[in-house]
């Protein structure tokens, strides 16, 4: 029997839930990919090889920051079956390809890859209707990757159906509409000045976002954003939590705030996490 590894990244469950249940079903070991960042490379024992992930600013970045330098880690991989499961809000273009490219350089290659759509957590309020159409077609669709995985084929990736890549321009449209833009949180708000500034590239700006969280007066310095900041990019001061700009911007600190306290990107938000996650399952394992 294979031995099989999922590593995952997940700032409000989304990707936690796909990673668990596929683990599950394939007997696989279920790792935090901020758990094994402080090693200088990536080895294991493992045939076969799972990322999860969500995908951030499509078209920009795609692959969380923390993602893609955990790809970089990995070592001796050629003779791995490496797949990956993006979960998105919208669409995820090309970002399966995109890690690819990042796992080729490393002297692999992507055998499948697969998009499952979720609610969208950085919108203010996420679409939870998506978490009851996840959980009709979940049991089909982990099936569907389980038995690709299992027969290890080379199935390609998973791509945009032509609904979605519609959708995904009209919503572009509306989101840049000077009447519709306040329904929306426009990531990029806070930190134009800041790229106008410094001609920053979105991978350097996106560490530094934090610089504009900041929490209210119903903030009771309960410490839950920094139990699960998987990045330790909180510390606590006064009670109050400071942010130290190292960000991946998962926004769990924002959506797991039991106050709704903190704010900072974009409008306020609204507390969001997958229903199946508890906070528990977000502070470990944890280094
Ligand atoms: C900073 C940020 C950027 C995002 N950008 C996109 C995007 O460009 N396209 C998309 O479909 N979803 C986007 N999303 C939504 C997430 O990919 C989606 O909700 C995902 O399932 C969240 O996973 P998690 O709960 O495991 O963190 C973004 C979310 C965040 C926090």
């Amino acid at each position: 029997m294979n031995k099989t590894e999922i590593y995952y990244f997940s700032g409000t469950g989304n990707s936690l839930v796909v990673a668990r249940d596929l683990a599950k079903r394939m007997e696989g070991n279920l790792i935090s990919i901020t758990s094994v960042m402080d090693k200088k490379r990536i080895t294991t024992d493992a045939d076969v090889i799972g990322i999860v992930f969500p995908v951030y600013y499509l078209g920009t970045v795609n692959i969380p920051l923390v993602v893609q330098r955990f790809v970089m880690k990995l070592d001796e991989i050629s003779t791995k079956y490496i797949f990956a499961v993006c979960t998105y809000g919208g669409g995820s273009g090309s970002t399966l390809k995109i890690l690819d490219e990042m796992i080729k350089a490393r002297g692999g290659h992507l055998a499948s890859g697969f998009g499952v759509q979720m609610p969208q957590n950085a919108f203010r309020k996420p679409f939870e209707n998506k978490t009851k159409l996840y959980n009709n077609w979940k049991e089909k669709k982990l099936d569907f990757i389980q038995g690709r995985v299992q027969e290890k084929n080379e199935g390609g990736f998973d791509r945009d159906g032509p609904f979605i890549k519609l959708f995904l321009n009209i919503l572009s449209v509306m989101m840049n509409n000077h009447y519709l833009k306040p329904f929306f949180i426009n990531p990029m708000k806070s930190t134009a000045k800041l790229s106008k500034d410094a001609d920053l590239t979105m991978d350097e700006i996106i560490p530094l976002m934090d610089r504009s969280y900041h929490t209210d007066e119903h903030c009771t310095g309960c410490q839950t954003c920094l139990n699960v900041c998987k990045v330790h990019n909180i510390e606590m001061v006064d009670n109050k939590p400071e942010w130290q700009h190292h960000c991946e911007n998962c926004l769990a600190c924002i959506k797991w705030c039991p106050q709704q306290a903190i704010h900072g990107y974009g409008e306020l938000p609204k507390s969001y996490h997958h229903p199946e996650v508890k906070i528990s399952d977000m502070t470990t394992p944890k280094k």
